[in-house]
């Protein structure tokens, strides 16, 4: 592709979404954009940037940029923090916030909103409704179409084999069509708002429990230092953070301190 077009997409993506494009990554882009700009009728890749490079268009800037992210997730992923959660951390949690009554989950990088219905699925199995208690669990994303499709919380037969046991889906899913959708009283649990986490974010609660898995790694050093530090200032301090299997937090001791429950790594401020 054209070194001048590789270089608007580094620069659109890096004000986008605060996303880091290495050098060298031509050919991702070529796989990412290729659909879209096929979609678009468009010739080539090339030629779709060289256009949006021309006639800045919000809408198609938006569609760029969320094609060159990867939005790969599945349900009850990784298995092992569901376990703890179910284990250990619900129950402390429950312990801990008897006086309030309070529990508030982000989903941070939710994607079609796979991750906040698990964790939803999970507390009505095994807290039930939690009676006179407010449970709430906000899941986000950078990207309006994920949170337009998380929101209708509809997946594919694929999808739901990809993590949901066939004693959830019975209970927590109804057919539509070729789809499986989630239940209203597990839709209802999650509220869905588009944040990007690259920017300042827009006023929320303490959390108990931030998930902000398998997002940091797109991020350059200096955006996800300023994301991890807005981060913690928007968890409690007794609170969660759980960060993808692959992501390394050593170099923000600083800012979290890890804590080792069962086989599941996740981390609490230090204030
Ligand atoms: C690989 S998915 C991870 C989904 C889920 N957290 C998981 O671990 O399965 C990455 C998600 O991060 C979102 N994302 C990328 N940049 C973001 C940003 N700056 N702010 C919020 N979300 C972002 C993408 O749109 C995508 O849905």
């Amino acid at each position: 592709m054209r070194p001048e077009n590789f270089i608007f997409l580094r620069s659109l993506m890096r004000q986008h979404a605060g996303v880091l494009l290495e050098e060298g990554k031509e050919y991702l882009v070529l796989a990412r954009l290729g659909p879209l700009a096929r979609r678009e009728s468009w010739g080539s890749v090339d030629e779709l940037i060289s256009h949006l490079r021309s006639r800045p268009n919000g809408e198609l800037r938006r569609q760029v940029a969320e094609a060159m992210v990867t939005t790969e997730t599945s349900f009850f992923r990784d298995v092992h923090p569901f376990q703890t959660l179910k284990d250990v951390i619900f129950p402390d949690l429950i312990e801990r916030r008897a006086g309030s009554r309070t529990l508030r989950i982000w989903s941070a990088a939710c994607a079609a909103g796979q991750e906040a219905y698990s964790v939803a699925m999970l507390l009505k199995e095994h807290f039930g409704d939690l009676p006179g208690w407010h449970v709430r669990i906000v899941a986000s994303d950078v990207s309006s179409a994920m949170i337009e499709r998380a929101k209708l919380g509809s997946y594919s037969q694929l999808e739901i084999n990809r993590g949901v046991p066939s004693h959830l889906l019975t209970r927590h899913f109804e057919r539509d069509g070729l789809q499986w959708r989630v239940n209203e009283d597990i839709r209802q649990m999650v509220d869905f708002r588009q944040i990007n986490l690259a920017t300042p974010f827009p006023p929320l609660p303490e959390m108990d429990i931030i998930f902000a898995r398998n997002v940091l790694i797109y991020f350059d050093e200096n955006t996800r230092r300023e994301v991890l530090r807005r981060l913690a200032g928007n968890l409690r301090k007794d609170g969660y953070l759980f960060v993808g299997g692959a992501e390394t937090m050593i170099a923000y001791s600083d800012l979290f301190y890890r804590l080792q429950i069962d086989r599941t790594s996740c981390y609490r401020p230090r204030r």
